[in-house]
């Protein structure tokens, strides 16, 4: 297995207003397991995730992005990146272990838009409930729960200096470019979408002058028919949707967006090609905005560009 480096989101960090109405959102609705609850946080992770949690939310006075943290396969690759993004330029931040619950020690650094991202190798591991031998294809009864996502599967993140935050990430991360939407007068980049892993996106950045926002978080589901039972979960809870479902021209991935109760946006997501690193990248241009957004009514919509927490 070649992936030896950057292996994955392992975190997501938001904060939310309302942490009863975030623990109806997340964990009913959308189905994380709930893993552990203090210090004002809950901390989720999917069915079919092996480590102890992939998503936490704080209760807060705004919305947002406290920070995401990715997961690289050891120790020793977490002392080469430490190195790597100090000469790239950025400040790294050591935090020791035991600084976030069943986390190993991490390196913490602020993007050239303003977020802060962390990078860790060791978080516990708790398993999928299925066994490592002769492990069966489905977990017992009551483990996959609404919409049944069985992974966090990327972000998006929105802020300035977008083409400064993409070199980083493919200089000092290692992560290859795979599609970019540029504007087509000024060929200026708003918008990247990056992997480490044979994802079509393991992160992506739009360009946006406020620094540090937090665009969506994407749980991956199964199958397209997934994606239509978590839409239909949304309508009997009057979840608001943004849009969908349709399907990502930019990764081919079928998707609905929607908003947890404190306007954080979240989004299902399945499907999509798999990258290797001799894919060429793609370019879609501002005059195909709509179907490289939302490929079937090739409609573009002004919240998905204006709205962020
Ligand atoms: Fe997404």
């Amino acid at each position: 297995m070649a992936i030896r480096g950057v292996l994955r989101i392992g975190e997501v960090a938001v904060r939310v207003l309302d942490l009863a109405a975030a623990a109806v959102h997340y964990g009913q609705y959308i189905g994380l397991q709930e893993m552990l609850r203090e210090n004002n946080r809950i901390y989720y992770k999917a069915w079919d995730e092996h480590d102890h949690h992939s998503v936490v939310v704080r209760e807060a006075d705004c919305a947002g992005l406290d920070y995401v943290a990715y997961k690289v396969h050891d120790e020793a690759v977490l002392v080469s990146f430490e190195a790597r993004i100090k000469a790239w330029g950025l400040d790294v931040e050591k935090l020791p272990a035991g600084s976030f619950p069943r986390s190993g020690r991490r390196i913490q650094f602020q993007l050239p838009g303003g977020h802060y991202m962390q990078l860790y190798a060791d978080k516990d591991r708790v398993g999928n409930s299925l066994p490592t031998r002769n492990p069966g294809v489905l977990p017992d009864e009551g483990v996959i729960r609404g919409m049944g996502p069985t992974r966090l599967d990327h972000v998006l993140l929105a802020g300035p200096n977008l083409a400064e935050s993409t070199r980083f990430f493919m200089e000092a991360l290692d992560f290859d470019l795979g599609e970019e939407l540029i504007d087509n007068d000024t060929g200026m980049q708003l918008g990247t979408f990056l992997c480490c892993s044979n994802k079509p996106h393991d992160i992506a950045f739009i360009l946006r002058e406020q620094a540090g926002k937090f665009h969506h978080m994407s749980f991956y589901l199964e199958s397209v028919n997934d994606v239509y039972h978590a839409g239909d979960i949304m309508g009997k809870h009057n979840i608001s949707v943004e849009v969908g479902p349709t399907r990502h021209g930019i990764t081919r991935g079928a998707t609905i967006y929607f908003y947890d109760p404190s306007g954080n946006r979240n989004e299902v997501f399945s499907g999509g090609y798999i990258h290797y690193p001799d894919r060429p990248h793609l370019t879609w241009d501002t005059t195909q905005l709509g179907h490289a957004a939302f490929a079937i009514d090739n409609q573009p919509r002004q919240s998905f560009f204006d709205v962020v927490t």
